[in-house]
């Protein structure tokens, strides 16, 4: 599970702009798909004509929710009309609270409505909550129908919405319920982040040090550097990093598409994140947020276990903590973590298996004894070292 190699191109020089649209291309055979990342793509009716070719794919669900509906369906919708589409917009409400089989329920009742044909298209516009929900609901309805994925949060615009992992939320358990199922594009308009909550911009920057620490030394390090333009929303520095973390999503998902091997490593910090999320409540914090939190866990457990050095550690830490997420561990016992964890769908036959590093920018898979991931959840129950 090498992601050295995944890993090798540079980053998109400074000064290449976001005037023009960047493209990257999901490599899987008959079921490739572009990624156009640039600004007022929403609106960009001469990419929408591409990417909608028949008249049959031109009978369109837009799938939304109440906040960012309001926000930008209404410039996609236009976009579209003007093409000849015939649009049934369905909103769904707001927050991870309903990516449940209820909200799964809604877009299905919503296609079913509109009559929507298999050769329809669905777009699903918003964060990776509306994207999960909606491409789950496509991969079901009259056995799979095309969709679009058109992320409006930073997270969905780096990892969720590239690589088909569809799904709904289960009382038990997170992403419990879903499928493979890749959407026919991804079109991501970068102006859409201006205005995403600082929360949420913070939310989606943890999704982006993860690809630093697992599988990018140069990326991470050049996050370093930029973690206060980046938080800043300097629009160059946002179009470079959705870029890359986006180039190095489509290489992981193109040599493992279903996570048999190198794409388990994407999720470092998941497995302590979820523990987190499923023992606090869905929504109380965010997903982002706890993968976050779950990153510094998983680089303590690293640095404990002799895997990586100290200062390493503390690089993770103070880059969590710069883009403004949290680092301390809820103080819980070590057994509620675990209780947790054990019902995660990373766990294996009973056993845990934990992304570790194993140096910057190098991860693996493997089983951790209960008693040393004690001790790393408790020491990181605490602040973080400033200084080194
Ligand atoms: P989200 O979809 O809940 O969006 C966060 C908030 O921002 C919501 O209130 C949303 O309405 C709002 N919002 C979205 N775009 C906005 C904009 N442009 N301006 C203003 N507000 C906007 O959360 P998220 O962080 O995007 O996604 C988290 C979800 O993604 C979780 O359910 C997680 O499981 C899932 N996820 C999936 C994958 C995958 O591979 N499929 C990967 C990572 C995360
Ligand atoms: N976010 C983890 C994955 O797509 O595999």
């Amino acid at each position: 599970m090498d992601l050295r190699s995944a890993g090798s191109s540079e980053l998109p020089q400074s000064g290449a702009g976001n005037a023009g649209v960047r493209q990257l291309q999901v490599s899987l055979g008959d079921r490739s798909y572009p990624i156009r990342i640039g600004t007022n793509l929403l609106g960009d009716e001469a990419l929408w004509s591409t990417l909608l070719p028949s008249v049959a794919s031109r009978k369109i669900a837009l799938v939304t929710n109440d906040r960012v509906g309001p926000l930008y369906a209404k410039t996609l919708e236009q976009a579209l009309s003007n093409l000849g589409c015939q649009i049934s917009t369905i909103v769904l409400p707001d927050g991870e609270q309903h990516k449940t089989l209820e909200g799964f329920g809604k877009v299905i009742d919503g296609l079913m409505q509109a009559r929507m044909e298999r050769k329809s298209t669905l777009i699903a516009l918003g964060g990776g909550v509306v994207g999960d929900m909606a491409g789950f609901a496509a991969s079901c309805y009259q056995r799979g129908m095309p969709f679009i994925q058109v992320p409006t949060t930073l997270l969905a615009q780096v990892d969720s919405s590239v690589g088909g992992k569809t799904a709904v939320n289960h009382p038990l358990g997170k992403n419990m319920v879903g499928a493979f199922y890749q959407p026919q594009a991804v079109v991501i308009d970068l102006n859409t982040l201006s205005t995403l909550a600082d929360q949420e911009l913070s939310a989606g920057m943890a999704e982006v040090i993860k690809y630093g620490c697992i599988m990018d030394e140069a990326f991470f390090q050049w996050l370093e550097t930029h973690v206060d333009g980046l938080m800043s929303r300097d629009p160059e520095l946002l179009a470079q990093a959705v870029y890359r973390c986006c180039e190095l999503k489509a290489k992981v998902v193109a040599m493992d598409e279903r996570e048999s091997g190198a794409r388990a490593l994407l999720n470092f910090g998941h497995t302590f994140g979820h523990a987190i999320g499923s023992a606090m409540g869905y929504g109380q914090w965010l997903h982002g947020e706890a993968v976050g939190c779950g990153m510094r866990i998983a680089s303590e457990l690293s640095c404990q276990l002799g895997l990586i050095d100290i200062s390493t550690k503390r690089r993770i830490e103070r880059l969590i903590a710069a883009a403004g997420l949290p680092t301390q561990a809820p103080n819980w016992p070590a057994k509620a973590y675990l209780s947790a964890m054990a019902h995660d769908k990373k766990a294996e036959s009973g056993e845990i298996r934990y992304v570790l590093l194993q140096a910057m920018g190098q991860a693996f898979v493997r089983p951790v004894d209960d008693q040393a991931v004690s001790q790393a959840l408790e020491a990181s129950q605490g602040p973080i070292e400033l200084q080194d």
